[in-house]
């Protein structure tokens, strides 16, 4: 079976990139991760691509004059290894028009809360900060705005009593790495149509 060919944006430990791999190499999603780029030479993500085989490229913003050479950057990078769906995984930067145009509705993101609430920086500290009782994440479709774009995956977690950020951050983790694999499944398998702000997920029919 073809397989679709995702390209990784990462700033950090990249266990979601993992957990992407991992779907990928065990045939759950019929996917492959081609590159792995990240906007900082220390991020773990690129060690994890590395231990795969996988190119791991460090793009150093600063090098660029500006926000949009900085981009086409990536975009060479990620045309360059075919890439046709970006997965967002820990990147730390607001994606801007120059990505949007070149992958239009092919860039996804995880959030650690339910969407639309607390979006931006520290969703799992916003969310005990408020007291809501339940919160979660959001694998959602990358537009213009900070976490405003086409939701297609949410999963729930209760927040405890006493959850300190690190006890609600690993619970919701563990559901991350569940959702994004399966929304790249979701994707690759052709089963998401986005109509305005909703996504509509296809049932393997086509329907
Ligand atoms: C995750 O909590 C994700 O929701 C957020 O950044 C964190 C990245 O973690 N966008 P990792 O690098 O995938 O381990």
């Amino acid at each position: 079976m073809r397989k679709l060919r995702v390209g990784v944006l990462a700033s950090g430990r990249g266990s979601n990139l993992q957990a992407i791999i991992d779907a990928c190499s065990i045939g759950e999603a019929p996917a492959q991760v081609t590159v792995v780029v990240s906007d900082r030479a220390e991020a773990y993500a690129l060690d994890r691509a590395r231990q795969h085989g996988i190119p791991a490229v460090h793009i150093h913003p600063s090098y660029y004059g500006t926000k949009e050479e900085y981009e086409h950057r990536i975009v060479l990078e990620m045309r360059e290894y075919g890439v046709e769906l970006v997965c967002l995984a820990g990147y730390m930067r607001l994606v801007g028009g120059v990505l949007l145009d070149s992958f239009p509705d092919r860039i996804m993101n995880i959030h650690p809360a339910l969407l639309p609430s607390f979006k931006g920086l520290h969703g799992q500290r916003q969310a005990l900060e408020y007291g809501v009782k339940i919160s979660g994440c959001t694998v959602h479709f990358v537009d213009g705005g900070m976490d405003t774009g086409p939701i297609i995956i949410q999963a729930a977690v209760p927040v405890l009593s006493g959850d300190s950020e690190e006890d609600l951050s690993s619970r919701i983790l563990e559901q991350e790495h569940i959702i994004y694999p399966q929304a790249v499944k979701l994707f690759a398998e052709g089963r998401l149509r986005i109509d305005g702000k909703k996504v509509h997920v296809l049932d393997g029919s086509g329907q």
